[in-house]
């Protein structure tokens, strides 16, 4: 990829830009000076106009988000998602501690264009070394004027925390993290009120929530603007993209790319990404969104697909935070769905039924498929149990939880079936477990 195509992860091309000296030649903490030097309405129009996407899942647009928040509210915060919670992703980590000062200058942007008056970044607790990174380069930023009273000498003060989470898949979700921030159990709230909302947010004040990856494009969207911005990636998914390549490739890892500008097979075989599949084995599936995200099967149509939020949508499936995980040709897929199965019932928050007693009961009826000991009715029962927990949960890991089933029964029958009856007793047992997923079941 060409050098000028990589905003975020900027280390590969311009080593040591976690320095702050380093940064501040290469531009860093120019697109913040800017914006001070803008209103803060002129900055949200500006970020609405690059189209960028936020890179947490949902792919919502960011300057519309920011507009949400009341301007009259004197107190208001930014949050940065920094939980990276979902399976198969890790790109979060690898920009706080390679690219730190990038994500404190985004979320110095973004609260400048909302007024905030204090930032948060709230991390996964095994992050806990990555926080004690940032706290430093925080320190820097504070020392510098970029951070805390008087910034740039505007009259505006907002300091900047690091919170450690306990490590719960669940306080990824904006208002179960909100729960978590303010000390609480982390359970997602009732909503509306919405976090933008005074009521929703932190402390019930008007609130942003933004993942790492999407405030660290916001200071090359300053600096560079919007239209600059835009001649990266598609009309509607601009910018470039952190693609977190796990699974069965030769090379897994993150690769930063113009979304759009790479199809699935590209991203797999080619040698500038993932190099091919161990031993030269063909791709049986893709979960290109981790496990929350429908799997999809590795037809000609899907690998040739680009990677983009609208393309991965025609395939019945989502980009989410591009977590690309890949499954070999020996993959059980019954496997899988239950192993990520086990993932969702251990990372339900309980506070809602379908969700609470969905994911024990799937997970039950899989044990027994896994074991051989399935009878033919329990493939329909996992698939009317996952419809049933659809659309009906307090957040979205209901339907996460629900997908893996959906889609594996659908798209990959033989390979529950072969577990059931007599088959199950030759076929099952000589399954090979997916080595996507950690070891183990
Ligand atoms: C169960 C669940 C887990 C989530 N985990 C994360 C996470 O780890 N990191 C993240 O940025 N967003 C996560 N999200 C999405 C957040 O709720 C929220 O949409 C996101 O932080 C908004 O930021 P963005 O607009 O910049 O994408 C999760 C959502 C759900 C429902
Ligand atoms: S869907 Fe699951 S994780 Fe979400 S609130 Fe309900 S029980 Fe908790």
């Amino acid at each position: 990829m060409a050098m000028a195509t990589r905003i975020l992860l900027r280390e590969l091309d311009t080593p040591n830009i976690h320095k702050m000296d380093v940064y501040m030649k290469n531009d860093g903490y120019e697109g913040l000076k800017k914006a001070i030097g803008m209103k803060p309405a002129e900055v949200i129009d500006e970020v609405k106009a690059s189209n960028l996407r936020g890179r947490g899942g949902a792919g919502f647009p960011t300057g519309v988000k920011w507009s949400f928040i009341p301007q009259t509210e004197p107190v208001k915060y930014v949050v940065v998602n920094a939980d990276e919670s979902e399976t198969g992703t890790f790109k979060d980590r690898q920009i706080m501690e390679n690219n730190p000062h990038q994500l404190i200058e985004g979320a110095m942007i973004a609260a400048w264009a909302i007024q905030a008056t204090a930032v948060y970044i709230y991390l996964r607790g095994e992050y806990w070394d990555v926080a004690a990174g940032l706290d430093k380069c925080i320190a820097e930023a504070e020392k510098k004027g970029f951070v805390g009273k008087n910034v740039l000498k505007s009259g505006w003060d907002c300091p900047m925390y690091t919170h450690l989470g306990a490590g719960a898949y669940i306080c990824g979700e904006e208002s179960a993290l909100l729960e978590s921030l303010e000390g609480k159990l982390g359970q997602p709230r009732v909503r509306p009120p919405f976090p933008a909302q005074k009521g929703g947010g932190l402390y019930a004040e008007p609130t942003v929530v933004n993942n790492v990856e999407t405030l660290a494009n916001v200071p090359w969207i300053m600096v560079n603007g919007a239209a600059e911005y835009k001649k990266f990636g598609t009309e509607q998914s601009p910018g470039t993209k952190v693609f977190c390549l796990s699974g069965h490739v030769k090379k897994p890892g993150n690769y930063e790319a113009p979304l759009g500008s790479l199809t699935l097979r590209q991203l797999i075989f080619d040698e500038e990404y993932g190099g091919g599949v161990p031993g030269d084995k063909k791709v049986k599936a893709v979960l290109p969104s981790g496990g929350s995200g429908p799997i999809i099967p590795a037809t000609d149509e899907a690998l040739d697909m680009p990677l983009t939020y609208e393309d991965m949508q025609k395939l019945g499936t989502i980009l989410g935070s591009a977590s690309i995980i890949v499954m070999d040709e020996d993959t059980d897929i019954a496997w899988v769905a239950a192993k990520v199965t086990k993932f969702f019932k251990h990372e339900s928050c309980g506070k809602c039924t379908p969700c609470r007693e969905g994911t024990y009961w799937l997970d039950k009826v899989l044990d027994r498929i896994m074991a051989d000991q399935a009878r033919e009715s329990d493939i329909d029962l996992i698939a009317n149990i996952a419809k049933n927990m659809q659309g009906v949960t307090l957040c979205a890991l209901g339907d996460f939880a629900a997908n893996p089933i959906i889609h594996t029964v659908k798209n990959f029958p033989d390979d529950f079936k072969r577990h059931v009856g007599e088959t199950a007793v030759t076929a099952g047992g000589s399954a090979r477990r997916g080595a996507a997923a950690p070891a183990g079941d």
